[in-house]
């Protein structure tokens, strides 16, 4: 791979990946070494992180890990990181709210409970601060001097921060057309920003000849040369949520998809906290969530395909707007293991959800988030969730990115003189 630097090849020391002992394909199960590859040599699957988990002890694992610091380092004994992680610069994201929602489970009558998971608390306001943190690290430890991305518009701010924070260089690419709020977020981190002329799927091929091009070398592209470190850091979501409930899983989780990486890895979370004994080992339901403008795994999931045809997307909900999702088919996997589903949900909808998350709770979530509630009430609606099992749906990111999407509905109640006759002409009093 070009992008492979001198460090890599000639260094003494091993990396140090805690846990993570080798890289393995999903698809054939071939293992190769811990290095900056995605793709199987032998099939070309998708390459994920392979473990050596802690099982021996798990009240030690647990006590470790309630002794750690309150972010998402706290896990790394079951992170491809070594164990003096949290000592490194870093933006430290994680440990983010899980919000107990009666106000919303009233609404929406459920009656096991319903929590939200609110990630628009990372510190770029949406989960992709965890997924680059384990990117980082990588990065870091192959010698990449440029960090980069492919983006639909949060993983962009996500690696400018990031990149700010541990001193290196970035250079990431979003489509051209982003909300304002996403582009200022990516560009404000002084790093460079480069809009191009297409959708997340032209963004995405380009930064794949990118990689294969000598401009490209020495670039760690934490969603394409990286991946397989960087979809790990969704798993602490799925290890704060049983944390946070007392060790528990619940029993139904709502999650978007975009290309689907967070979905997997959080099943791939919630699977080894049963294997090393820290929640008790009982079924749970994953659901996924997108547009209707963009639902390409939704459509499948209704038509029981195993493939996913990609779709040109036109929703609001940029940050989902991927048509060729590259995890699509093991997401439809993990929702028919699970006895879950995937739905989607129209932009009408999505603008309804992000209102009623913010009119229930207190809590402004960006069209993902508002993707992600809707698609929880719809699923509710059709009976393919159980109103009465304990259920947890996720905000991924912050409302104040996505402006533009309620701006026209959330405005002042009345523009008054300020006297009180105008206030009682304007039937407030
Ligand atoms: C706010 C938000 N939520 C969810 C996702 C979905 O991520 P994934 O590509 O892992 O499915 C994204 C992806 O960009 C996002 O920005
Ligand atoms: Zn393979």
């Amino acid at each position: 791979m070009a992008a492979q630097t001198a460090d890599a090849n000639t260094s003494t020391d091993t990396p140090d990946f805690g846990p993570a002992v080798a890289l393995s394909c999903r698809e054939c199960g071939a293992r190769f070494p811990l290095g900056p590859s995605f793709a199987c040599l032998e099939c070309f699957g998708p390459l994920e992180i392979a473990y050596e988990l802690p099982t021996g002890d798990p009240e030690a694992l647990r006590a470790r890990i309630e002794a750690g610091p309150t972010n998402i380092w706290r896990y790394a004994p079951l992170l491809p990181v070594p164990a003096d992680v949290a000592g490194q610069p870093s933006l430290n994201p994680g440990w983010t709210k899980l919000v107990k929602a009666d106000n919303l489970a009233r609404e929406l009558g459920i009656t096991g409970g319903l929590h939200v998971k609110d990630d628009s608390g990372n510190p770029t306001h949406s989960f992709k601060d965890r997924v680059v943190a384990i990117a980082v690290q990588a990065a870091r430890t192959f010698g990449f001097t440029t960090l980069s991305c492919s983006s639909t518009g949060n993983l962009a701010g996500a690696v400018g921060a990031a990149a700010a924070r541990t001193g290196l260089r970035s250079c990431v690419f979003i489509p051209h057309d982003l909300e304002a709020g996403k582009v200022v977020m990516a560009a404000v981190y002084g790093g460079e920003l480069v809009g191009i002329e297409g959708n997340y799927d032209d963004v995405n091929r380009f930064c794949s000849e990118l990689i294969g091009d000598p401009a490209g070398e020495g670039w760690g592209f934490v969603n394409v040369n990286l991946r397989p470190y960087y979809g790990e850091g969704s798993k602490t979501l799925a290890y704060e949520i049983c944390e946070q409930l007392g060790w528990r899983l619940p029993d139904q989780i709502v999650i978007p998809i975009a290309s689907g990486s967070q979905l997997t890895k959080i099943d791939k979370g919630l699977k080894e906290l049963i294997e090393v004994g820290l929640v008790e080992d009982k079924p749970y339901k994953i659901f996924g969530a997108q547009a209707t403008g963009c639902s390409p795994v939704s459509v499948a999931f209704k038509a029981g395909h195993d493939v996913v045809r990609p779709q040109k997307p036109d929703t609001i909900a940029k940050s989902l707007a991927i048509g060729n999702p590259a995890d699509g088919p093991y997401v439809l996997d993990i929702a028919r293991r699970t006895g879950g589903a995937v739905e989607d949900v129209n932009d009408d909808e999505v603008v309804d959800a992000i209102r009623l998350l913010a009119r229930t709770e207190g809590i402004f979530a960006e069209t993902a988030g508002g993707v992600t509630v809707g698609v929880l009430r719809k699923l509710l609606k059709s009976g393919q969730l159980d109103p009465a099992a304990e259920t947890v749906v996720l905000n991924t990111g912050d409302g104040l990115k996505t402006l533009d999407a309620v701006a026209d509905k959330a405005r002042p109640t009345a523009i008054i003189r300020p006297t009180l006759d105008s206030f009682r002409e304007a039937g407030l009093a």
